[in-house]
């Protein structure tokens, strides 16, 4: 069975594509940064759990050398932070903006480079899937809210270029929109709940091929301009 590597497994967007592959009987490495109180993600069977705070780089090459000669077929780099709810022309905390483009644009870039080894080891070919947002879409406009929608500009161009860089290697890159979400980053006034996104985010990347790498994709698999 293939394997996936998943950040932010705990909750939210991430339990649920956690729930849907491991009810594939994909192979599971689901991180999250407090194992021990992540209760819904213990109930998802046939999951290892790995503690793992995403801007913690040395726990990034600590993970990856433990699963060092493991061939991973997706990494899926979805934990994300939004920061203050700031509004147009209002940056509240500048220490804030920087923690969410570490946690939002680096750290999944340092996953997808301390992992390449295990992703080259796939037969057929791997994927790198990062959760990424319309909000970071510059042609889609937007205004206010500069830290999250500078984070996931900032990472759909990161992704973008690494999809380029792997394309001979046979590793598909892609960013995705899991839609305005019922979490507790969307709210309860969200407008699609996580069963709609999950299994619209599993379609668009288990149909993914290197035709379409370095596309940035919306959860019901159409395409959004950068
Ligand atoms: N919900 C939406 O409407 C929406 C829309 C567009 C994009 N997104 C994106 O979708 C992704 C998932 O969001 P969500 O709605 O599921 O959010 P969520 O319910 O707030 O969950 C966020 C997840 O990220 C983890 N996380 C945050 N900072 C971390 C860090 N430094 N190290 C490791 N894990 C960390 C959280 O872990 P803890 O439990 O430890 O905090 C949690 O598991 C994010 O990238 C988000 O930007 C969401």
């Amino acid at each position: 069975m293939p394997t996936l590597l998943i950040t932010g497994a705990n909750r939210g967007i991430g339990l649920e594509l956690t729930k849907r592959y491991a009810a594939d009987g994909w192979t599971i490495i689901a991180t999250c940064r407090e194992p021990q109180s992540a209760k819904a993600l213990k109930d998802v069977r046939g999951v290892s759990i790995e503690a793992l705070e995403v801007t913690d780089y040395a726990a990034v090459d600590a993970l990856a050398q433990k699963y060092q000669g493991t061939a991973i077929d997706l990494l899926l780099n979805n934990a994300g932070i939004y920061g203050h709810r700031d509004g147009a022309l209002t940056v509240s905390d500048f220490n804030t903006y920087l923690q969410v483009l570490q946690v939002n644009s680096v750290a999944p870039m340092k996953l997808a480079l301390a992992f390449l080894p295990h992703l080259k080891a796939a037969k057929g070919g791997a994927k790198i899937a990062t959760i990424s947002s319309r909000m970071g879409s510059i042609a889609a406009g937007g205004g206010g809210a500069y830290a999250y929608r500078a984070s996931k500009a900032a990472i759909n161009a990161g992704m973008h270029n690494l999809a380029l860089d792997l394309k001979s290697s046979s590793i598909s890159c892609i960013t995705l929109h899991p839609g305005w979400v019922k979490t507790d980053m969307g709210g309860a006034g969200a407008d699609i709940d996580v069963a709609t996104s999950g299994a619209g985010l599993k379609k668009v990347i288990d149909g993914l091929t290197l035709k379409d790498t370095g596309k940035f994709f919306n959860y019901d698999g159409s395409e959004i301009p950068w």
